[in-house]
């Protein structure tokens, strides 16, 4: 049985995972099944602000080069994760009482600094996470707060100038199915696209329960692609009520089947990258209470239901 790294080449998509910094520092089996697995990794948190810049100008690169130089030597792309969110952020730079002025220098500086030393090693970056409130208007939170709505465009054109190679995207959640915050996406992008802002893809996490039905996704996908930019799956799992049972862990096998038909089958679809590929390493149970066993393998590594049936859609 090839591994999944090859099953999605050969089908013109990667598939990919979150990785976290410890489990790559100490879990040889983790490594191992990381490398030989996936085609592609999402540094699951040492990208995000409070990681990278924990003091004003002092950067620690620390984790994420470990989860760069790995990605390279196993020749996997990178999805750098992320630069413009309302979470993550240092107490220094939201309890810092910055002015406007200063505070886009901040900002502007931070999406320089990381791109431009992962220019040519991190393909693609989610720019903005999570900037979209459930009614589909712009998410009252610190950067809109403080900067107002052109921060969003201003983080775009500050990424495309500190590294013209990149692919940039729009990160949400909860636009895989019709409705208010889809239509608020949808209505975005196409704006910044007016504007000439330059959006490269749209991402959709994707962090659904074993019970959700995915199938408005590839009409919401076509949307996107029919305002010339690409999409991707960017933090599949799929969360069950625990303990899990066969009955439930089936149902989440075929939600990972149906995420992969989706991505096959939908135009400008680049890549499906899972939140964690084993249950030993999966933030669900920290953030769900009752929920668990999300991911691909179980705690020991062996193949769970959806392994299988994800190898099978692909
Ligand atoms: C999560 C990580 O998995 C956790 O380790 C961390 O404690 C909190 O963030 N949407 C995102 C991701 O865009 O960055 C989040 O990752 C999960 C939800």
């Amino acid at each position: 049985q090839p591994p999944l790294r090859d099953l999605a080449s050969a089908r013109g998509i990667a598939v990919g995972t979150a990785v976290a910094a410890g489990p790559l520092r100490d879990n040889e089996s983790y490594r191992d099944r990381l490398g030989a697995e996936f085609g592609s990794v999402t540094p699951e948190d040492a990208l995000k602000w409070s990681a990278v810049e924990p003091a004003r100008g002092q950067y620690d690169f620390t984790d994420a080069d470990r989860i760069v130089d790995f990605a390279v030597q196993h020749g996997q792309a990178v999805r750098g994760h992320t630069l413009v969110w309302h979470l993550s952020l240092p107490e220094w730079l939201t309890g810092g009482g910055f002015g406007v002025t200063e505070l886009r220098g901040i900002l502007k500086t931070h999406i320089e600094t990381v791109l431009t030393r992962y220019r040519g090693r991190i393909a693609v970056w989610d720019i903005a996470n999570e900037v979209l409130a459930e009614d589909g208007t712009l998410r009252r939170g610190f950067w809109l707060d403080r900067l107002g709505p052109d921060y969003l465009a201003e983080a775009f054109r500050w990424a495309r100038a500190a590294d013209p190679q990149a692919r940039l995207y729009l990160n949400e959640y909860g636009a895989e199915h019709a409705g208010a915050k889809a239509d608020g996406l949808r209505a975005l992008v196409r704006d910044l696209k007016a504007q000439g802002v330059p959006i490269d893809g749209v991402g959709f996490q994707t962090h659904v329960r074993s019970s959700t039905s995915l199938s408005e996704l590839g009409d919401v996908m076509r949307h996107f692609a029919q305002l010339g930019v690409d999409v991707a799956i960017t933090e599949l799992d799929v969360r069950v009520p625990l303990p899990a049972d066969a009955v439930s862990l089936g149902r989440q096998a075929e939600v990972y089947a149906h995420a992969a038909r989706v991505c096959l089958s939908a135009p400008r679809c680049r890549s499906i990258t899972v939140w964690g590929f084993t249950d030993a390493v999966s933030w669900i149970p920290d953030y769900y209470f009752g929920y668990g066993a999300a991911t691909l393998l179980d705690a020991t590594l062996a193949a769970k239901p959806a392994y299988h049936r994800l190898t099978c859609a692909l």
